[in-house]
């Protein structure tokens, strides 16, 4: 802990981390993907390990050494990461969606290698087309089977990376989607700087009517501690 003081804070306590980047295959050789390095669900396990949680981390192609004592469960896509979210969530107390999960997939994986050109010949300038399709948001879906459950558990934390416009601050936007999820806190990141695969950041914690309860600038870890801070009253009362 980077505050010298070790809190056993989540002990006997169940957290469904996700991380990193999911990939959604278009052909045999391709996929759609994105800069999550899976590094803040890392420092997040890392801390809640350390405050005495077992952590299962559902890591979506992440490079990195499992932190020891977390049950890694590897995912490829947006799918497979819904499924395993969907068959853990009621075996936990939190569930955190710090994984970046693909908002589109392929409608169709085609089975064969997409080619340049299948008859105009090698000088054409034609493209093929996309067809896509959305993925489950799994944090909305996470929320509305909670609500239907009639349960208090998980606790359900979301992450938002936002990039502000003339109409709307990244901070308008990410408070907008605090509300639409519903999720007890949403961890957001103004994405102005790049912070993908940095070692440090700037986050704003909000609650689910978009009103900020913290601020936390520094390490992942660092950033991860204050996460988890505003986390524990959340956390469903232990039987
Ligand atoms: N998320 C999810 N399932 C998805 C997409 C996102 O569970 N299919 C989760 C992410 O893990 C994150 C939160 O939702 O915790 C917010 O992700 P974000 O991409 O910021 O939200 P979107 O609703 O996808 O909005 P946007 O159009 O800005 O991408
Ligand atoms: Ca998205």
């Amino acid at each position: 802990d980077e505050r010298g003081a070790v809190r056993r804070d989540l002990a006997g306590r169940e957290l469904l981390i996700t991380a990193g980047g999911t990939r959604e295959e278009l052909d045999p050789v391709r996929f759609l993907a994105n800069h999550s390095s899976g590094r803040q669900g890392w420092a997040l396990a890392h801390a809640a390990l350390v405050r005495g949680a077992r952590v299962r981390l559902a890591a979506a192609n992440v490079e990195l050494e499992t932190p020891p004592g977390a049950l890694r469960l590897d995912v490829g896509s947006a799918a497979e990461l819904a499924d395993l979210v969907a068959e853990h969530r009621g075996q936990v107390d939190a569930l955190v969606m710090a994984a970046a999960v693909a908002d589109f997939t392929a409608a169709e994986r085609a089975t064969s290698k997409i080619k340049k050109d299948e008859s105009a010949g090698d000088d054409s300038e034609t493209v093929p087309s996309l067809a896509l399709r959305r993925t489950q948001d799994i944090l909305r879906h996470s929320v509305l089977e909670r609500t239907r459950s009639g349960q208090a558990r998980p606790a359900i934390v979301g992450f938002a990376a936002e990039t502000g416009s003339e109409d709307a601050s990244a901070l308008e936007l990410a408070a907008a989607k605090a509300r639409r999820k519903g999720a007890d806190l949403l961890v957001f990141n103004d994405l102005t700087g790049g912070v993908f695969g940095a070692a440090d950041n700037a986050v704003r914690i909000l609650d689910h009517e978009g009103e900020e309860v913290a601020r936390a600038e520094g390490s992942k870890v660092l950033v991860a501690h204050a996460v988890l801070d505003e986390l524990v009253p959340h956390l469903p009362e232990v039987p």
